[in-house]
């Protein structure tokens, strides 16, 4: 058996499919990004630890890495919509190009209060990518960059998105059914 109960948990996408895209978007970003100085991947903890693991090492440039932390869901499943900022970067990024690195965009909140907060930073650039987008709840218009897959309206779990602070360390992308939690 392993840690999570499968009958409970339907797969979204395999890990394999998260692999192959993963290492799209890496070219991508290089493309982009090549010659134009330096550039500093943010990732946006704790949902894109794993996403940003894989991309940075799927990126062919000498990119920094750094982190910031926000909550804006606690335990509940519905954005409320208020971002608390529980880690800053531990350096200033002006002058240099920023790349927020997100796990999921739903209604966008967490990402418009994140865009303002780091544009404040005078970074030289400031794209965003996420390996998922849930168009279905879009509030608001800020621009996704790059974007991995976009899915259906679904509390998605895995590949470092949690169940009630578990699971983030499932392979894949997918989704609870049936009664009761996955595990
Ligand atoms: P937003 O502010 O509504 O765009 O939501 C942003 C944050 O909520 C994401 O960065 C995730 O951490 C979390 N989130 C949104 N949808 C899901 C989901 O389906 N599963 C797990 N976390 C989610
Ligand atoms: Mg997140």
């Amino acid at each position: 058996m392993p840690f999570y109960d499968p009958k409970k948990i339907e797969v979204m996408i395999e890990a394999e499919a998260l692999r192959e895209r993963i290492a799209a978007l890496g070219r991508e970003i290089g493309d982009v990004y090549r010659g134009q100085g330096e550039l500093v991947l943010v990732g946006v903890l704790k949902g894109s630890f794993m996403f940003l693991a894989d991309l940075c090492r799927a990126i062919d440039l000498p990119a920094e890495i750094d982190f910031l932390g926000v909550s804006s869901y606690g335990d509940a499943e519905e954005s409320s919509g208020i971002v608390q900022v529980t880690q800053d970067l531990t350096k200033p990024v002006e002058g240099k190009h920023v790349l927020i690195v997100e796990d999921i965009v739903d209604t966008g909140l967490t990402l418009q209060y994140l865009v303002a907060n780091l544009s404040t930073r005078r970074p030289a650039s400031l794209r965003v990518c996420t390996l998922l987008h849930k168009p279905a709840n879009c509030k608001n218009e800020v621009k996704l960059d790059f974007v991995g897959f976009e899915i259906p309206d679904r509390f998605v779990i895995g590949y470092g998105l949690d169940y009630k602070s578990k699971l983030r360390n499932l392979p894949f992308i997918g989704v609870n059914v049936g009664e009761g939690p996955p595990f």
